[in-house]
């Protein structure tokens, strides 16, 4: 039996749906971004982008920008101020091993796009005109930014990326069982580059408070990394830094390391002793980090009943010439099936790109597309309904680790999703349903992604009149973060959320990572329980110590909070109020710290996954070439679901980018001048309402013994396999089996 932090058995919060507690915030305009902060006598700003990908700057003239009223100094690789010249100060808390980027270091131009120059003026329009004049001329030489064309120059990353596991080593004979199988499926899939385009670009604000100390606002998913990044590279002492982001418009991973803006704002601020902001435009986010390129081969090997025989998974992705970004590509087929011979590859290849970014489930959005879409094509080939097929391959353990499954209710989802859709009314064969004059096609696919847990701290304190506060420095990013610490601390402690309130995205508060990997409610949630639980015993003592104590001579475990009163559980005439019990006890708060971290509870035991089945409609109009995704259920195990509405909306945001990843979402890259061409909202396509239909999500009951409290993420689960199943159910309207991504409409029509 595995023991867990409960509540004190008084979940009145926990597992309820709740509106988000930022949402009136957000919807009335209190709540502020990084580049919304005011500061006095604030300069501003704008960014030059080089136009070549590879080669030097051979002249930059700026003094055209100069001569322009209200501009205050202009900054290039020429006059930069000194920083840190060793690559270890600019290694953010999240950077992939390598030499990261630094802006305005030197002459040498390594993609296009890559930050020149740098315009403050008293206002941002001025520094916009300003960077328009300013003439940069270059050595330009050819760009390699073709994946597939640099395959020959392939290698295994030497330096692997922390928290990255590398493919296991191959068991079986994966080559020789797939040469003898009866039944063979063996493909080239590939996903386009991806750009995460949160609506909320990247922005800083640095505001200068005089003696060498900054108060910077800046677009992370956890301050602690800008925190430790300006600390290192500008070498302050971190003391003298406050970094802070109550809210985030979006993330995706675009948020996860800082970016070039934060710092040329912290650069100019320190130089001219003075506040300063920058804000990138929406073509500048296509300048840094991207879903990478991946080239895939999935190869299954099966007997007649569609039992895997041989499961080989290889994949090649592109990275930048500086950095070895790496992510989970392959892991998951081994993972989720099971099969005697198993060979998973994964290399990288450089280019002249920017470095690749974790977007939303990095590495599972793109291998398990691949596994999908193979094991629908094994379906067809041996004749087996598509679930049948995977529960005959269900995995029971995690023989990539050697170790059980946490929990793991995938079962439980494919039937539920299955009943839900109305999958057994199906006819499997390809065009054999129509609505009018379109094909209907309905598909299926299985999704996974990590359930981890980071080491984060929490802070709480309760104050004399009964309320509490509580929080640390990681970013909400739309997730509902807020939320669900706050049932969180409100069961913990038996108060009303009402009477909590939790502050996020700030270095004052306790540390706690990056919000990202899905790990924010495992992790500060547990840190929070902690904390909170450190002052229930605290405030319990006094209560305890009180005069004819009502609940003298009784133990902390026969003890509920709720109420705002500590009572014997099973007998509610003998309690005493917090506030009464702080008053005896003299204090006027009581305070606690606490961290959770991969040492708690039993993460280390277990292989933690959340798993869901995903099944989709889709409507094609064969003479437009138009795909319609009428239905989506997404059947969800992700353990004890804090707050069913927050949850749920996470599942249909992720569902949606699915969507996009299916039929819309491609970052062009020209071969020959190394840019993203279509780099604005009108030319890479994300789904807009009118794109989006029915979406029913369900989450299926899932007892979890890994964490402490039962608790798995939500954050990625939803996009891992929607836009296989939306693949797999094209083929089902069409007979057209395509493996390149997105399905645009010259795939149909061609
Ligand atoms: Mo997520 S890609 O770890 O923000």
């Amino acid at each position: 039996m595995v023991t867990t932090i409960s509540s004190t058995g008084t979940d009145s919060f926990v597992g309820t749906a709740r509106s988000r507690v930022d949402g009136p915030a957000k919807v009335t305009g209190l709540a502020k971004y990084a580049g919304e902060f005011a500061a006095p006598d604030l300069a501003h700003g704008y960014v030059v982008s080089g136009g070549i990908a590879k080669g030097r700057i051979t002249a930059i003239d700026t003094t055209s920008a100069e001569a322009v009223p209200g501009v205050i100094k202009v900054y290039t690789h020429e006059n930069r101020p000194r920083t840190a010249w060793l690559d270890y100060n600019y290694r953010d808390a999240v950077a992939p091993p390598g030499s990261p980027f630094r802006a305005l270091y030197d002459d040498a131009i390594h993609y296009s796009g890559q930050p020149v120059a740098l315009v403050v003026a008293e206002d941002f329009e001025t520094a916009r005109y300003a960077a328009s004049l300013v003439r940069v001329t270059y050595e330009a030489e050819l760009p390699a930014v073709n994946v597939g064309a640099q395959a020959e120059l392939a290698y295994d990353p030497p330096m692997k990326r922390a928290g990255i596991k590398p493919p296991p080593e191959p068991w079986g004979d994966a080559d020789g069982a797939f040469q003898a199988a009866p039944k063979k499926v063996a493909n080239d899939y590939r996903l386009a580059v991806e750009h995460h385009n949160p609506m909320e670009p990247h922005a800083s604000t640095v505001v200068w408070e005089g003696g060498g100390k900054i108060t910077v606002y800046d677009k992370i998913q956890g301050v602690s990394n800008s925190h430790g990044y300006i600390a290192a590279v500008f070498g302050m002492n971190k003391e003298d830094v406050r970094v802070l982001n109550p809210y985030l418009g979006g993330g995706f991973g675009i948020g996860l390391r800082p970016q070039y803006q934060l710092f040329l704002a912290v650069l100019a601020a320190r130089d001219l002793e003075r506040s300063v902001r920058v804000t990138l435009t929406r073509d500048q986010m296509f300048t840094f980090g991207y879903r990478p390129d991946v080239r895939q081969r999935v190869s299954l090997g099966a007997d007649a009943e569609g039992r895997l025989q041989s499961l080989r998974h290889d994949a090649l992705s592109g990275t930048s010439r500086f950095e070895d970004y790496q992510e989970v590509v392959v892991n998951w087929s081994a993972i989720l099936y099971d099969c005697d011979n198993v060979a998973l590859t994964y290399n990288l290849t450089k280019i002249d790109t920017y470095t690749p970014a974790d977007m939303r489930a990095p590495g599972a959005v793109t291998g398990v597309l691949a596994l999908e879409i193979a094991m629908d094509e094994l379906a067809y080939e041996t004749g087996q309904d598509p679930i049948a097929l995977r529960l005959k391959n269900y995995s029971e353990s995690d023989r990539t680790e050697g170790k059980p499954f946490g929990s793991k209710a995938l079962r439980a989802c494919y039937a539920e999703g299955a009943d839900r859709f109305g999958w057994a009314r199906r006819n499997p064969e390809p065009r054999s349903m129509r609505d009018g004059r379109e094909l209907v096609g309905w598909g299926m696919a299985t999704g996974v992604w990590e359930s981890l847990m980071q080491q984060s701290s929490a802070q709480a304190t309760l104050t004399a009149d009964g309320k509490l506060t509580v929080g640390n420095s990681t970013g909400d990013l739309g997730t509902g973060t807020y939320t669900i610490l706050t049932q969180i601390a409100a069961d913990a402690l038996g108060l009303q959320m009402e009477d909590v309130t939790t502050k996020l995205g700030d270095t004052d508060l306790a540390e706690a990572p990056v919000a990202g990997g899905s790990w924010t409610a495992a992790s500060s949630g547990t840190a929070v329980m902690k904390a909170c639980r450190k002052i229930a015993a605290e405030v319990f003592g006094m209560a305890r110590a009180m005069d004819d104590s009502p609940l003298a001579n009784v133990d902390f475990d026969r003890v509920v909070f709720s109420d705002g009163r500590i009572s014997v559980a099973g007998d509610p005439s003998r309690s005493v109020s917090l506030v009464e019990a702080m008053r005896a006890g003299g204090v006027d708060k009581v305070e606690a710290t606490d961290s959770a971290g991969p040492d708690s509870g039993h993460a280390k035991e277990f292989s933690a996954y959340t798993h869901s089945a995903i099944f989709a409609e889709v409507k094609v109009d064969e003479d437009l070439g138009q795909i319609r995704v009428t239905r989506i259920v997404s059947a969800i195990a992700a353990g004890k679901i804090i707050n069913p509405k927050t949850a749920r909306s996470q599942i249909l945001g992720g569902v949606v980018m699915g969507i996009g990843s299916a039929l819309e979402e491609e970052s062009m890259l020209d071969h020959t001048i190394g840019r993203f061409m279509n780099h604005n909202l009108a030319e890479y396509h994300v789904p807009v309402n009118a794109d989006i239909h029915d979406i029913d999500v369900i989450f299926v009951e899932e007892e979890d013994r890994a964490n402490p409290m039962g608790v798995k993420g939500l954050g990625e689960i939803g996009i891992v396999g929607t836009a296989a199943a939306i693949a797999n159910a094209v083929f089902h309207a069409t007979g057209k089996r395509i493996r390149e991504l997105p399905i645009t409409v010259d795939k149909i029509l061609g």
